[in-house]
């Protein structure tokens, strides 16, 4: 007798796990995560590396980034660690010439490296607004013009921005963090346009509430009432983060660009 006749879902749950085969197919892929050392960074690394492709960590610390190598190499994974500070240009075209010379390309960037400087717009000091696009969106730009010309040669790329709720919607004492998150939307849409030709798909992750380090400072009570705001009624994972941008990532997002994906429980529905 034929299983379906005794497991209803049996046609599911194969086609689930074929599914689930497929999209783990990122080997030979090489991905660059800036601020890959912890959080949301450390999370996309690691479920890249899940989904078998290499990585270069990048971010400032580098005690961490050999955490997080040490992590992946643990999951019988490839990782190794570049030193960058997103906020300086030098420093940007060194890590993206070291991770393509030491892995020969880099076919998958997360622009994931990001600061707030929060306060009310009123009081916000020259540096506050400088320190928070530089980091957030010029670094970003900068990295993906670094990696640019090869993943053309390649005919291949994936480009990832980190972007934020908040782009979307706005946010008091985020004047300027709202503003780098809302322009890599316009960068995503831009940079999709421009590179689709060429099999590179370019698009942006946007996290509502994830429990990091960058909300750690939140009160447990500031956390209770923007929880009230997320009809999924809680917070997220940098995990749940790192799914979205693996899957963007994959094969199977091969004819999605321009877009923003919203990870956000429901927090705004664009
Ligand atoms: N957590 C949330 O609720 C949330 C919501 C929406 C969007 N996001 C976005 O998600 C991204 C990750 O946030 P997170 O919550 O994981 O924050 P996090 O825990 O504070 O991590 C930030 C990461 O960025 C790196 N970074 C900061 N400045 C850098 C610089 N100048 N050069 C290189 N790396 C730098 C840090 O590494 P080093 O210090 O080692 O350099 C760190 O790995 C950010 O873009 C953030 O805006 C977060």
């Amino acid at each position: 007798m034929p299983l379906r006749m005794f497991c209803p879902h049996a046609s599911y749950n194969s086609n689930a796990l074929l599914l689930r085969r497929s999209m783990s197919i990122l080997a030979g892929r090489i991905a660059l995560v800036t601020g890959a050392s912890q959080g949301i960074g450390r999370a996309c690394a690691l479920e890249l590396a899940r989904a078998g492709a290499s990585l270069a960590l990048a971010a400032r610390n580098m005690d961490k980034l050999a955490e997080v190598a040490a992590e992946i190499a643990a999951i019988g994974g490839n990782a190794h660690p570049f030193s960058l500070d997103v906020s300086s240009e030098e420093s940007i075209k060194d890590c993206a010439k070291a991770a393509i010379a030491h892995f020969g390309a880099v076919n998958i960037l997360v622009n994931n490296a990001g600061i707030t400087r929060d306060i009310l717009a009123l009081r916000m000091k020259r540096k506050d607004w400088d320190d928070v696009l530089t980091t957030n969106l010029t670094g970003a730009f900068l990295m993906t013009q670094a990696v640019m010309s090869q993943m053309v040669k390649g005919r291949w790329g994936r480009i990832i921005n980190i972007t934020s709720v908040v782009g979307e919607t706005g946010q008091a004492g985020q004047a300027n963090y709202a503003a780098s998150k809302a322009g890599l939307i316009g960068l995503t849409k831009s940079l999709a346009r421009e590179l689709a030709s060429r099999s590179i798909t370019v698009n942006a992750v946007a996290p509502g509430f994830i429990e990091t380090a960058m909300t750690s400072v939140l009160t447990d009570e500031q956390k209770a009432a923007n929880a009230l705001y997320i009809p999924l009624g809680r917070v997220g994972t940098d995990a749940e983060v790192a799914h979205a941008v693996a899957f963007l990532a994959s094969e199977e997002a091969s004819y999605i660009t321009g877009h923003t994906l919203d990870v956000n429980g429901g927090m705004f529905m664009g």
